[in-house]
């Protein structure tokens, strides 16, 4: 069995990433279980005071809790890692908890962010409203706008921040020159990569830093739980354990064990959300009652060469403005009949919504004015149901304007 397992690590030292998501992390217990199995326990015991001494102490690693260490989060620490071709990972209780952590374990009072200005609203309020308050300043910028960058770049800018593409406009940022930004300033670049996952992006080989997801999107893909997770090297993930060691705001076993099953599929998954979100893309684009086409797969998209250069397809999120003002997106949303009106995304299941009233209704007039959110803007998280009803759903969208 020990020489089986030793086979299978070295084979995965030179694995795809097809092979990673199935195998990599996996440590199967005397049992001899071939799926992952769940660890539901809170604590560990020991074979002695001086073992729980080296335990807590880190000088024997192993389990010791599990708000830090749990095997099944570990699995899928170790193979989100492998996935995103990063040195660790450390997984969080969601999105949110996985960007707080960060910030909260690498800055300090005085710090400063300099970030993209087309980035998850929640996020906005984070940096704006909480870390404000412990003295972090922020600064947006365009993330098209690389001299905005250089401009806004201070001594005391630790971290850099995008999304790409961005949510919901698809913006796309330039990461391997955000990340040479980053270098030659000391600080480091961490990009939110929950669009696109490791199978379509992988923002490290650009020369990111840290990887930040929302498990709860594409990493589950089918809408069921909440997390978490951020890739990058050693020293830096064991900062961000050390915040949740003492902070706790931990992943879940069970949520960790859905995670790992949505690995399982997701190159898979993304492909088709890709293929469904282009198609549907380009027939919107034809539809009279639609304004403009929010989708980086689209030629007519600014920075569709951008795009392609970085990432291996375009994802499933697209946005459109419809003619007319919020009464009509409304309306539009409301005739639909397969879409879910809700507010998550990366899920099977198509989801439309409006971002001025929900997802960016935090937001302040002006915030939102510079984030380009109108209010004629509706946005399609595209599932895997079939390509001809979707069309037919936004077909009854349409014949509401
Ligand atoms: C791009 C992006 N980042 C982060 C988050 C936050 O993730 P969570 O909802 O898991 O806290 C979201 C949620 O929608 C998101 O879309």
């Amino acid at each position: 069995m020990a020489d089986r397992e030793q086979q299978l690590q070295q084979a995965l030292l030179e694995a795809e990433l097809d092979t990673l998501a199935i195998r990599a992390g996996q440590s199967r217990s005397a049992e001899g279980e071939h799926c992952e199995s769940i660890v539901t326990t809170s604590s560990y015991v020991f074979e002695s005071a001086a073992h729980a001494a080296a335990r807590f102490s880190g000088e024997e690693e192993g389990n010791v809790y599990s708000r830090y260490t749990n095997p099944t989060v570990r699995t899928f620490e170790q193979r989100i890692a492998a996935m995103e071709g990063g040195e660790a990972a450390v997984a969080t209780a969601s999105g949110m908890a996985a960007i707080l952590s960060t910030c909260m374990a690498l800055l300090k009072s005085g710090d400063h962010i300099l970030s993209s200005r087309s980035i998850f609203g929640t996020t906005t309020a984070l940096f704006t409203r909480y870390l404000a308050k412990f003295g972090v300043e922020v600064t947006f910028v365009s993330p098209l706008d690389i001299k905005a960058w250089r401009a806004a770049i201070q001594p005391n800018t630790r971290l850099l921040f995008t999304e790409t593409p961005s949510n919901p406009l698809a913006e796309v940022a330039d990461i391997a020159a955000l990340a040479a930004l980053a270098k030659q300033n000391n600080s480091l670049l961490a990009v939110d990569n929950c669009f696109c996952t490791p199978a379509l992006q992988k923002p490290l080989e650009l020369g990111a830093d840290l990887i930040i997801h929302s498990a709860t999107k594409y990493l589950d893909g089918q809408g069921r739980c909440m997390g978490g997770v951020v890739v990058g090297d050693k020293a830096v993930i064991s900062e961000i354990v050390g915040f949740l060691r003492s902070c706790g705001p931990t992943m879940s076993p069970f949520n960790a064990w859905i995670f790992l099953k949505g690995l399982e599929t997701l190159r898979l998954r993304m492909d088709a959300h890709s293929a469904n979100a282009l198609a549907l893309a380009q027939w919107l684009e034809q539809q009279s009652g639609i304004e403009k086409v929010y989708y980086a797969g689209l030629p007519s998209h600014p920075q569709h060469a951008l795009a392609a250069k970085q990432q291996r397809a375009f994802g499933g999120v697209l946005s459109f403005q419809v003619s007319g003002q919020r009464a009509e997106a409304w309306r539009f949303i409301d005739a639909t009949a397969i879409c879910s009106l809700t507010a998550n995304l990366g899920d099977v299941k198509t989801t439309i919504v409006h971002p001025a009233t929900t997802t960016h209704g935090r937001l302040t007039d002006e915030q939102r004015a510079e984030a380009g959110i109108s209010e004629n803007l509706i946005r399609v998280a595209v599932g895997l149901e079939d390509i001809k009803d979707l069309k037919a759903d936004m077909a009854r969208g349409l014949a509401a304007l």
